[in-house]
C-alpha cells in the first residue's frame, strides 16, 4: 500500500509510518552489504597480475554488479511507490536547515550513484569489448560498440563514480551514528529490522 508523504506535517504526525517498511529495510542493507563487497573486490582485482583468479574477480565483479543494478531499479520502483517515513517532527525542529538539506542531498546522490556506478562499468565493458555473461551462462547483449579509445575515456570515470559512491556512504553512515550515539534521537531504529 502506498502512504502519503507527510513530510514535516505535525498534523499528520500521530498517523504517519514511523519507520521503513521491511522491504525497504531488507533492500537497504542487502544493497549496502553489496555494494562494499563490490567496492572492495573492484579495487583488488585491478590491481592483480594477469592470472585465472583476476579473470574470474572480473567476470563476478560484471555479472554481480548487473544484478546490483537490478535490484536498485527495484529498489527505486519500491520507493516510489512506497513513500519512506517523514523524519520526525522533533528531530527537523533541531536540525540546522543545511543538515535538512544535506539529508535529502545525500539520498538522492546515493540513488543516482546505484545507477551511474553499474552502467558506466557496462558502458566500459562494451566498448572495450569484454562481454557480460551473467551468472557466468546467460551473455548480455552490447551497450556500445567496441571502441577502445571510448573504452578508456568511461574505465576513469566508473572508478570516480564508485569512488563518490563509496565517499557518501562514508558521509551517510557518520551522519547515521551522530543521530544514534550523539543526538540519541532513534533516527537510526527507523532503518532496522524489527517490529513496530
Ligand atoms: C553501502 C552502504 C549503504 C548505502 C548505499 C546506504 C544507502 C541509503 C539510502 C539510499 C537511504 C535512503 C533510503 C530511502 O529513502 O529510500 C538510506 C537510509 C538510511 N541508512 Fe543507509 N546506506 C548504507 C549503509 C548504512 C549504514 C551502515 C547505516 C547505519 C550505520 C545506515 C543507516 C541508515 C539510516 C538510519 C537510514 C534512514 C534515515 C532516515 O531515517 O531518514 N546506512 N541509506
Ligand atoms: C554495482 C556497483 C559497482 C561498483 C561499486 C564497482 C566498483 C568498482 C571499483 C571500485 C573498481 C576499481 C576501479 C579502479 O580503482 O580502477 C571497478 C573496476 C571495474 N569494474 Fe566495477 N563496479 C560496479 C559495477 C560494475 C559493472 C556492472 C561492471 C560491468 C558490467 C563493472 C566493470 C568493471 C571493470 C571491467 C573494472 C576494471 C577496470 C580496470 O580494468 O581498471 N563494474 N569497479
Amino acid at each position: 500500500m502506498a502512504t502519503p508523504s507527510t513530510s514535516h506535517n505535525p498534523a499528520l504526525g500521530a498517523s504517519a509510518p514511523k519507520r521503513y517498511h521491511p522491504v525497504a529495510v531488507l533492500l537497504h542493507w542487502l544493497l549496502g552489504l553489496a555494494l562494499v563487497t563490490m567496492f572492495v573486490v573492484g579495487i583488488y582485482m585491478t590491481d592483480l597480475p594477469f592470472s585465472p583468479e583476476r579473470l574470474k574477480l572480473y567476470n563476478w565483479h560484471k555479472w554481480a554488479g548487473v544484478s546490483i543494478l537490478l535490484l536498485s531499479a527495484a529498489r527505486l520502483a519500491w520507493r516510489l511507490w512506497h513513500r519512506p517515513p517523514a523524519l520526525p517532527v522533533a528531530i527537523v525542529q533541531r536540525m540546522p536547515a543545511w543538515q535538512a538539506a544535506a539529508h535529502h542531498l545525500t539520498h538522492g546522490a546515493l540513488y543516482v550513484l546505484f545507477f551511474a556506478v553499474p552502467l558506466l562499468g557496462m558502458a566500459y565493458s562494451a566498448a572495450a569489448g569484454f562481454p557480460i555473461v551473467l551468472f557466468g551462462v546467460l551473455p548480455l547483449p552490447s551497450l556500445l560498440a567496441v571502441d577502445k579509445e571510448l573504452a578508456e575515456l568511461i574505465k576513469p570515470l566508473h572508478a570516480g563514480a564508485a569512488w563518490a559512491l563509496a565517499a557518501l556512504v562514508v558521509l551517510h553512515v557518520a551522519a547515521a551514528l551522530k543521530h544514534h550515539w550523539v543526538d540519541r534521537d532513534g533516527l537510526l531504529l527507523r532503518m532496522m529490522p524489527g517490529r513496530g
